[in-house]
């Protein structure tokens, strides 16, 4: 531990910390519920996410009963599905046993619990001594002791883990994992982080050598790869609407979606209608982007009406239109359902 760093997070922290939900208790299902969503999102977006899943699931015992379905309509939005599956089938994990597991390892047995939700869970809710390390902890220890060793190698990695560990107050682990957390989200922040205002800016290695914006250090930049999707809009006479279920082994699993074309290639408007020579085939969205982590969708849909006779019809589901809000779907086709609404 460093007196100075550790106490003046901590006095930091005292003042100007956040009140959270999961900040009342110690119910380490909460804490577990809320680490989760944070991961996905900022506080701001995450408290109205952790209050509807505690209001639908006030236990693990009502997440586990719950269908995947259900899961992934409250999760929707927060994009990277997995860990709503995750979240779901530990959930049945733990009520199967009966009680949350108390000791670090038991905890990272969970399915999708990784070092840093075990840290935060058995530190926050348990107070075990075990340090989190995420992209705030990267930022805030960086910068403070000024290390260039990138923080996406092995070497970085390695380092800062030792280093993190040191720091922890190991007296008051939940105290100082929230500080440093809530100091990098606030304070320390990646871009124009308020020194003027830090109680640390005394002793910063970064600030004193004028670092501050070129820290931490990453070794290179994730590869994207451009991915083209053609939606295809298709409604019966009777106002029902073809829908289908991603399958397993990308993007999007479990989620629903409008029937997709892709493409290596944006598909131009002649292409779509030379798939249905018998339909009328309109654009309704044109090149619209998502970001995802290592993927930039673009994408666009069109409305095929289908003459009664045909026979080649995509797979799916026909669903009442005004039920389309039961089903999950990505966030990209929330945004292209809404234009198509409007
Ligand atoms: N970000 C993720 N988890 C957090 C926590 N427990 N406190 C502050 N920021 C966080």
């Amino acid at each position: 531990m460093n007196e100075i760093f550790t106490h003046r997070l901590e006095e930091w922290y005292a003042r100007h910390g956040r009140q959270l939900p999961w900040r009342q208790t110690c119910d380490p299902y909460c804490i577990w519920l809320s680490e989760v969503i944070l991961q996905q999102t900022q506080v701001a977006q995450g408290i109205d996410y952790y209050n509807r899943f505690i209001s639908r699931f006030p236990d693990v015992q009502r997440l586990a009963a719950a269908s995947e379905d259900e899961v992934m309509l409250l999760w929707q939005g927060l994009g990277y599905y997995s860990r709503a599956r995750n979240l779901h089938a530990a959930a049945q994990q733990i009520a199967q046993v009966g009680v949350f597991p108390s000791d670090y390892d038991s905890i990272r047995l969970l399915k999708g619990v990784g070092d840093y939700t075990a840290a935060a869970i058995a530190s926050i809710a348990f107070g075990l001594p075990y340090a989190v390390l995420d992209g705030n902890v990267y930022r805030v220890l960086s910068r403070y002791f000024g290390i260039q060793t990138p923080i996406d190698t092995p070497a970085g990695r390695k380092a800062f883990r030792l280093l993190a560990d040191e720091m922890l107050d190991r007296r008051r682990p939940a105290l100082y994992n929230q500080a440093i957390m809530d100091f990098g989200a606030m304070l320390c922040t990646p871009r124009q982080p308020h020194c003027q205002d830090c109680p640390l800016s005394e002793s910063c290695q970064a600030l004193a050598e004028g670092m501050v914006d070129r820290l931490p250090r990453k070794s290179r930049r994730p590869k994207v790869t451009d991915r083209y999707f053609t939606y295809l809009y298709i409604c019966s006479s009777d106002g029902r609407l073809l829908i289908q279920r991603r399958g397993p082994g990308d993007i999007w699993q479990g989620l629903y979606q409008l029937p997709l074309i892709e493409t290596p290639l944006p598909l131009r408007p002649q292409e779509v209608a030379a798939r249905f020579p018998d339909c009328e085939v309109e654009l309704l969205v044109g090149d619209i982007t998502h970001q995802l982590t290592h993927q930039l969708l673009h994408a666009q849909c069109f409305a095929i009406r289908f003459p009664s006779y045909a026979e080649t019809m995509p797979d799916g589901m026909w669903i009442p239109l005004q039920n389309l809000q039961d089903y999950a779907m990505p966030q990209l086709l929330v945004r292209i359902i809404r234009k198509i609404s409007r």
